[in-house]
């Protein structure tokens, strides 16, 4: 199967056949599930937009996506919008991931964070089951410009976070740092580590070096699993630089986040998380027995309706089309870097993301309040970011970059 562009009647008529083969509350009779259509007095089943709106109608039916479709048969009540759940999966781990057909699993989590901390359960219980490590002695490793999650992650499986600096100027873990680093933490009893290397890290978009960084971590001797973060760049950077050493052509890998409600622009929600098979089993819980299928994952019940609007914008644009449109969001963040180059701002930007983080001292606060320019923290920021999506048009960008000529200019000289 290819990942090719459909029309948008192609499209609604597939994700309506899909809804067709889901237990309807209305038509058929269901006694025992504790849940329903959407209350029809808030939403009326029979505004007139739903027929040409495959997302409210799947959104109004409500379908419960709890499990995990690509693992074991799962609730029956909901197969049609489990299928195309799992062709969303097949599309992100086959067709922009590069996995062997078959041989993954994943789901549709909340968000980046939720992805990430399924991401360190399974390897925590892994190791814990495996070498009959404690939860102390399992290390998540990541640099300082990682998002929080892995503190989180850390902190709500009770690992051991180990921090890597990153250097001012690359924004990169150079090997001494990471070296000191893991000799710092196997010092203080960390037997297995989690690995985890950023594709594109959210203040700056800054991508890790694992062919780098990998030969120290084995160096150490310690066994170790390797997560890519991928929540921002995922939908970026395998187009932009494919063949990167972070998706699931490099055997290493064994797991992925790529969220669909940044730069797929699906509603928030969703999350995805992408792991090679066998690796489920380890977040798999033997309690869910009202569950058909079991549950190996973070969440529980979830919407069917936001796997829907990802697989419909994946289906809409095709790889060709999705491609184009990066390359157009690429250009116009290089349009901004010139000009700020030609006003001497320093920033950082990798050439295959489509961020740009901005030394703050060198725009005025103004600037920043004006055009919602992120700040690395709220008070006392270093950094400022701009992140170049749909919305951030041509128009737009020229918008900022009058107001910088008309404001800047004293300040840098
Ligand atoms: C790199 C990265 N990972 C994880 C996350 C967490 O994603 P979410 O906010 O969807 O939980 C973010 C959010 O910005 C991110 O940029």
């Amino acid at each position: 199967m290819a990942w090719n562009a459909k029309d948008y009647e192609q499209i609604k008529k597939e994700v309506l056949q899909a809804l067709a083969h889901n237990r309807n509350y209305r038509r058929s009779p269901v006694l025992g599930l504790p849940a329903s259509y959407l209350d029809p007095d808030v939403f009326p089943p029979d505004a007139p937009f739903l027929d040409d709106a495959p997302f409210a109608r799947v959104f109004m039916e409500n379908p419960n996506h709890i499990g995990c479709h690509t693992l074991v048969a799962s609730e029956s009540a909901f197969a049609g919008t489990h299928a195309l759940e799992r062709d969303l999966i097949r599309i992100c781990a086959e067709e922009i991931m590069g996995a062997p057909e078959g041989g993954y699993d994943g789901y549709v989590a909340s968000g980046g964070t939720e992805a990430n901390l399924q991401a360190a359960w399974i390897y925590r219980n892994l190791f814990m089951e495996q070498y009959h490590s404690t939860s102390q002695q399992v290390g998540v490793l990541y640099s300082e410009d990682s998002h929080y999650s892995f503190y989180k992650a850390a902190n709500v499986l009770q690992i051991t976070p180990i921090q890597v600096a990153v250097d001012p100027v690359s924004r990169q873990m150079t090997t001494e740092a990471y070296a000191n680093a893991i000799r710092l933490a196997q010092a203080e009893g960390v037997r297995h580590i989690i690995a985890i290397f950023n594709m594109g890290t959210t203040m700056f978009g800054s991508v890790d070096d694992i062919d780098m960084l990998l030969p120290v971590l084995k160096g150490s001797g310690m066994p170790y699993k390797v997560h890519i973060d991928g929540a921002f760049g995922g939908f970026v950077y395998p187009f932009t630089q494919p063949g990167n050493p972070l998706t699931f052509c490099n055997p290493e890998v064994g797991s992925i986040t790529i969220d669909a409600h940044k730069m797929l622009q699906a509603p928030y929600g969703t999350g995805i998380f992408l792991a090679r098979k066998g690796l489920m089993n380890y977040a798999h819980t033997d309690h869910a027995g009202y569950v058909q299928g079991g549950d190996s994952t973070l969440c529980g019940s979830r919407s069917g309706a936001n796997l829907v609007a990802a697989w419909m914008i994946l289906q809409h644009h095709g790889r060709v089309g999705w491609e184009q449109k990066l390359a157009v969001l690429l250009e116009r963040t290089t349009r901004i870097c010139k000009a700020l180059d030609a006003h001497h701002i320093p920033y950082y930007r990798n050439p295959a993301m489509n961020l740009i983080t901005m030394d703050a001292a060198a725009l005025p606060a103004e600037l920043a309040e004006r055009f919602l320019l992120v700040p690395d923290v709220h008070d006392n920021a270093s950094w400022y970011k701009i992140v170049v999506m749909d919305h951030v048009t041509d128009a737009r960008a020229d918008e900022f970059l009058t107001a910088l000529d008309n404001t800047v200019a004293g300040i840098v000289s």
